[in-house]
């Protein structure tokens, strides 16, 4: 990956696992400074581990994404720690409880997917862009939608329409703070190869067999090629693009 980063300070949420881990690494191999939050302290250390290890400054913190007290505090800490906040990965995500259609699916599973996908991704722009603002430099968000804020999957109506609303809040913010040169794009990744996945195979498994081939390059994608998209989102190299969900999915979305 040819992104440069040197300079910049990013935070990315969700940092333990899958894409977290695989952009917080390459950030860092970008050249920039990396804050790390996740709520799963054991692998966030992981994280931090390796990130180190591939050249970066970086730091972890426990952060839970749906508190907004835990986030404005892990925007503050990065500020104190780096200086500043130039770019952001919003990539916390649950898959919550898939299978069920609408009328037999739980309350409670809806609640905790909008809370962590939804509202903690607001919560999140709010208090990145309010930084971003009072630095005066610009900035840009990246957050983690999907092939399932785009299309409909039958057996997991909370969370797609957690990233179909992550989408609405991409273009939203974009649109806001477009003059005061803050970015705001949304990823939406079809099937990766992460622990989330795996999770998903296990309950729906005529999912996991087929996956592969319901894509039309015929294989799931990687974590690092999201981390790539990611990047580059956060990178000058795209200074011209905002309010996009850029699919990076094999194809998926174009069926
Ligand atoms: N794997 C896929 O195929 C796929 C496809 C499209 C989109 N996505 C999205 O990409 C993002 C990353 O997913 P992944 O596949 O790497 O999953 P993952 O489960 O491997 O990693 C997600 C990370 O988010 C953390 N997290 C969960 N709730 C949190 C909270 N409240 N606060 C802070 N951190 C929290 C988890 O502890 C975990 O480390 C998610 O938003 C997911 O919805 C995944």
């Amino acid at each position: 990956m040819n992104v440069k980063l040197e300079g910049k300070v990013i935070l990315v949420t969700g940092g333990a696992s899958g894409m977290g881990r695989a952009t917080s690494i390459a950030a860092a191999r970008a050249g920039a400074k990396v804050a790390i939050c996740d709520v799963d302290g054991k692998g966030g250390e992981e994280t931090l581990g390796m990130t180190l290890a591939a050249g970066g400054d970086a730091f972890f913190s426990a952060c839970d994404v749906s508190a907004a007290a835990q986030v404005e505090a892990f925007v503050n800490q990065t500020v104190k720690k780096f200086g500043r906040l130039d770019c952001a990965a919003n990539i916390a995500g649950i898959e919550g409880k898939w299978g069920d259609n609408i009328a037999d699916a739980p309350e409670s599973n809806f609640d905790r997917v909008i809370a962590v996908n939804l509202k903690g991704v607001w919560l999140c722009m709010k208090y990145e862009i309010a930084q971003m603002l009072k630095q005066g430099s610009g900035g840009s968000v990246v957050n983690l939608a999907s092939a399932a804020g785009l299309v409909a999957n039958p057996g997991s109506a909370a969370y797609g329409a957690s990233k179909h609303g992550v989408i609405g809040l991409t273009r939203t913010g974009a649109l806001e703070y477009a003059r005061q040169k803050i970015r705001v794009n949304a990823v939406c990744p079809g099937a990766i190869e992460t622990p989330m996945l795996s999770r998903i195979f296990e309950v729906v498994p005529q999912r996991g067999a087929r996956m592969a081939e319901i894509e039309p390059v015929g294989r799931l994608g990687t974590p690092d090629e999201i981390a790539a998209a990611v990047l580059w989102l956060c990178s000058d190299d795209s200074s011209f693009v905002t309010g996009a969900a850029l699919a990076v999915d094999g194809g998926l979305t174009a069926m």
